[in-house]
């Protein structure tokens, strides 16, 4: 067995951010991955990165934009410090190398982005997150940090109330085994796969989350799912909000800039629950194109075009055969992000002792009901740096604990059966079927006997998930039983989403349900906290807001 005083899973930007502060302090930290680091999904990630910089603009504004973003259900603590925090962190970046393009001073350029009140997202055109994720993984190589690339996570070892390890599958070569850690974090990504139509990497399959629950840790606020409001038609890959911000429109099928209805003022940079969903009832009303609506970047002009949205730029001619210097680009929401996971406090510890979670996977939280966008990649970097220091100080003063060596058995066994079943379904088949169900029934629009349908569905995978066969019987590289697995995460996710949204009557943030479409403060201004049950089953008790400044008030853009 492995032994390490820390372990990182996931090698995002949240997981290598954790690494780096770790490694400086030469700290025994490993990574481990389901991708090679650079495949890691905050790659994908395009349009930008907050922090307040202009002498006109302060992180309070950037804090008040994000209590409101989050329709008042951020803990206000937390936002304080992502916030506060923030343009330490970039000029953090900056100084590890990460590039940025510049203003007209020398300065890091800064772009207007939804629901801010301010330009205040740093890029570097749409490709910021690609930057990030190479700056911040050549200072992990820097530190010779030891990185277990290609292995599947199954298990966490938790042992009299504290975590003592994680368990490993080599997706090279078939072989489990344990790792022994003082302290583990996950830094594993979302769950967009519960959604078709959605803009995440195939991988991003809520392992972490599914892994902790099932350990007996609770998720928070898992409910809402953020839809964003530009995704390619056909693919769903992502569109940049950053083309928004360079002043693209938004049209439906008479050529109108419909946005002027939903928020007057915002406009096409409302915020991303409000944007999707007025998109979403263009296209209901009958006033969509093919069931998309058009976004245009033409007036922006070829030379802005390429220099500032290359990306976009080539993504539509491949994915959508629209060139955007001469058509507009049909688009529509798609899944995008996770605002609920793993609860945090502000360092990153989760309710079990010795386990940290930071980034999407973890819900601290910041992003309430609804994420600002530029506020992922932020949450990230100051949050993975946080769980990073705090981790430093609790492992120096402790031993390693016992760890469960039966959860290699279980998992070892689990495989097998899944190697040798000789069922008749196909995890492929069963993942479009949720996926399609998931879209339908708990999407953009919610109302409670769509959401029901949405769980009788679910049991049913479940039962008919037990009987999933493989192609691939052989134990090097079986990217078969992966997605075996991967599916049953993506499940066990779908499944708290749904409940906790029929549990939550009211409408808030990218929750709108609409048999109860107000919010209500006096009834649901808490958080959701979902446990698995000594029978498996998902039960929900509640935790408080904290709300420090900014009382709720009414949310108009
Ligand atoms: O639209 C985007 O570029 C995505 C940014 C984000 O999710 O923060």
């Amino acid at each position: 067995m492995l032994k390490h005083d820390v372990v990182i899973v996931g090698a995002g930007l949240a997981g290598l951010r954790a690494c780096v502060e770790l490694r400086k302090n030469g700290i025994d930290a490993i990574i481990v991955s389901k991708v090679y680091p650079t495949r890691s999904h905050s790659g994908a990630a395009q349009g930008g990165v907050n922090a307040a910089f202009d002498k006109d603009d302060s992180w309070e504004s950037h804090f008040f934009d994000t209590v409101k973003g989050s329709d008042y259900l951020g803990d206000q603590d937390a936002i304080e410090i992502l916030t506060s925090e923030a343009p330490a962190n970039i000029l953090d970046l900056q100084k590890m190398g990460v590039i940025f393009n510049r203003n007209d001073e020398g300065g890091i350029a800064q772009r207007p982005f939804g629901g801010q009140s301010f330009p205040r997202s740093c890029y570097y055109a749409d490709a910021v997150g690609h930057m990030m994720l190479h700056g911040l993984f050549d200072n992990v190589l820097k530190y010779k940090t030891k990185i277990l690339y290609e292995y599947f996570v199954t298990g966490l070892s938790v042992n009299n109330g504290r975590v003592t390890g994680v368990v490993t599958y080599d997706i090279k070569t078939g072989k489990f085994e344990g790792i022994a850690a003082k302290a583990v974090l996950f830094a594993t990504g979302g769950y967009g796969q519960v959604y078709s139509s959605n803009t995440n990497a195939l991988i991003n399959t809520g392992d972490g989350m599914a892994v902790a629950l099932r350990a007996g840790v609770p998720l928070m606020d898992m409910e809402f799912v953020q839809f964003h409001p530009t995704t390619l038609k056909s693919t769903g890959i992502l569109v940049t909000e950053g083309a928004r911000g360079e002043g693209a429109y938004l049209l439906n099928s008479l050529g109108v800039r419909f946005m002027s209805k939903y928020a007057p003022k915002a406009m096409e940079l409302a915020s991303r629950d409000i944007v999707a969903r007025a998109e979403q009832t263009e296209i209901n009303e009958g006033r969509g194109v093919d069931g998309a609506i058009l976004l245009d970047v033409r007036h922006l002009g070829k030379e802005r075009i390429m220099e500032r949205l290359p990306q976009i730029l080539q993504l539509s001619i491949d994915f959508e055969g629209v060139n955007p210097i001469y058509e507009p680009i049909p688009i529509r929401p798609g899944a995008h992000y996770s605002m609920g996971g793993i609860k945090t406090d502000n360092d990153g510890k989760t309710l079990v002792e010795g386990f940290y979670s930071a980034g999407e996977s973890a819900c601290v939280s910041v992003h309430g009901a609804n994420r600002l966008g530029g506020n992922s990649l932020l949450d990230t970097v100051v949050f993975g740096r946080r769980a990073g220091i705090s981790i430093a100080k609790y492992i120096k003063d402790i031993d390693y604990g016992d760890f469960d060596g039966s959860l290699v058995k279980r998992d070892e066994e689990i495989f097998e059966r899944l190697r040798n079943s000789k069922g008749n379904e196909r995890h492929g088949l069963l993942k479009t079927e949720l996926q399609e169900d998931m879209r339908k029934n708990v999407g953009v629009f919610r109302e409670r006997s769509l959401m029901e349908n949405a769980i009788k569905k679910i049991e049913e995978l479940k039962e008919r998930s037990k009987n999933i066969a493989l192609d691939d019987k052989s134990k090097l590289f079986n990217t078969d039983i992966i997605e075996a697995f991967e599916f049953n995460n993506i499940l066990l996710i779908a499944e708290v989403i749904a409940r906790g949204a029929v549990l939550r009557k009211e409408s808030r943030g990218a929750h709108y349900r609409n048999d109860f479409p107000e919010r209500d403060d006096e009834n649901w201004l808490k958080h959701t906290l979902a446990r698995l049950n000594g029978k498996g089953k998902v039960e929900f008790n509640f935790t408080p807001v904290k709300i420090t400044k900014f009382k709720p008030q009414p949310r108009t853009y």
